[in-house]
């Protein structure tokens, strides 16, 4: 059986996004895998929330996971900082993580750029802490949208340079995944190419929201003029709104507004309409469990300690291992 981990960081509520570059896929893995499936707290320490923050988004994405289906007892469902293991392999990964590598990764370069007040170590070495995660449990495949790519192939220059600098095939080279299918990029609301909370929450739909903050979000969303003449190409924002219809809608309905869009008949009104409704259709199952689970402390608990136990076990194995290839050895 393969090893899969993957993480999503946590910022609240899971969004359309999330949901079709990562979440689809760890529900379709966790029943044929090992899977590892995480909420990458340390990383969410970069940006500096508040205690209260912190602990409530952990909680949003974990009410999320189980929402839309995560099995705790078929995936191991985890928070990261409930494994220190992955955190003493962050350490001895950062040894031999160089500083011009770590400088030349496009996240990082958008960081600086986008917080240039606290362009914080954590932030460069964002890189190695992936790493750890995913070959603490010598994973196989990682599934994750298409702005993860990089990462990954962060991820197997650690765990290649580690065997050849101690000569042993130790770590597996972790994959990106999405089903034998390209990697994903749900775009934004907002005419952007990616739907991504960090850039624009407006930008975003989450999985969690009311029916009445979809339709506003949808009929907000940016379009154009329309065409002007047959078979014209669309523009990004208008590519935008068709890429969601098509992976919300019905076929014939994705069909029908793009016939109308090439024969210069489209109203975007009208396209945004069904849109939002689609969309609501295919949320409502998440928001009914949503609320549902929110008010479960209980059972929260008892899924967090399970997942920490299970994903320690297999931590701990990776960690003694590696302290005894580097040298660290009882007399
Ligand atoms: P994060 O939290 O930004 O995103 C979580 C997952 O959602 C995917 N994703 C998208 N996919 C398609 N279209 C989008 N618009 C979109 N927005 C987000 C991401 O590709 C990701 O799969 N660093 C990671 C979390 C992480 C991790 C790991 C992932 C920490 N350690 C180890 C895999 C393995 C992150 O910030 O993702």
């Amino acid at each position: 059986m393969e090893i899969v981990v993957s993480g999503i960081r946590p910022t609240g509520d899971l969004h359309l996004g999330n949901y079709f570059g990562a979440l689809k896929n760890f529900l379709k893995m966790q029943h044929q895998n090992n899977c590892y499936f995480f909420i990458a707290d340390y990383h969410s320490l970069t940006t500096h929330p508040t205690p209260e923050d912190l602990h409530g988004n952990v909680k949003r994405v974990l009410v999320n996971y189980l929402a839309a289906g995560l099995d705790p007892e078929a995936a191991t469902i985890y928070i990261q900082s409930d494994v220190p293991q992955v955190a003493e392999l962050y350490l001895l990964l950062n040894m031999n993580a160089y500083i011009g590598e770590l400088e030349r990764v496009a996240s990082f370069k958008e960081k600086i750029r986008r917080q240039p007040n606290n362009v914080n170590a954590g932030l460069l070495t964002y890189p190695t802490l992936m790493a750890a995660d995913v070959i603490i449990h010598r994973a196989q495949k990682v599934p994750v949208g298409k702005d993860q790519e990089q990462h990954l192939e962060m991820m197997r220059t650690f765990a290649n340079r580690f065997n050849r600098m101690y000569n042993i095939d130790y770590f597996p080279e972790p994959q990106a995944y999405n089903f034998g299918e390209e990697l994903i990029k749900i775009p934004g609301m907002d005419g952007s190419t990616k739907m991504s909370k960090s850039d624009n929450e407006n930008s975003c739909i989450f999985l969690g929201d009311a029916p009445e903050l979809i339709r506003k979000k949808v009929m907000k969303a940016v379009s154009d003029q329309g065409p002007t003449t047959a078979n014209q190409p669309k523009a990004q924002a208008v590519q935008n709104l068709f890429n969601i219809m098509k992976i919300v809608s019905p076929d014939e309905v994705y069909l029908h507004f793009n016939d109308l869009y090439n024969s210069c008949q489209i109203r975007y009104g009208d396209m945004k309409k069904q849109l939002a409704e689609d969309i609501i259709n295919f949320t409502a199952p998440f928001r009914e469990k949503i609320s549902e689970l929110s008010a479960d402390n209980d059972y929260l608990r008892k899924v967090a300690e399970l997942g920490a136990e299970k994903a320690r076990e297999s931590a701990a194995k990776t960690i003694k291992e590696v302290r005894e290839i580097i040298g660290f050895k009882p007399f």
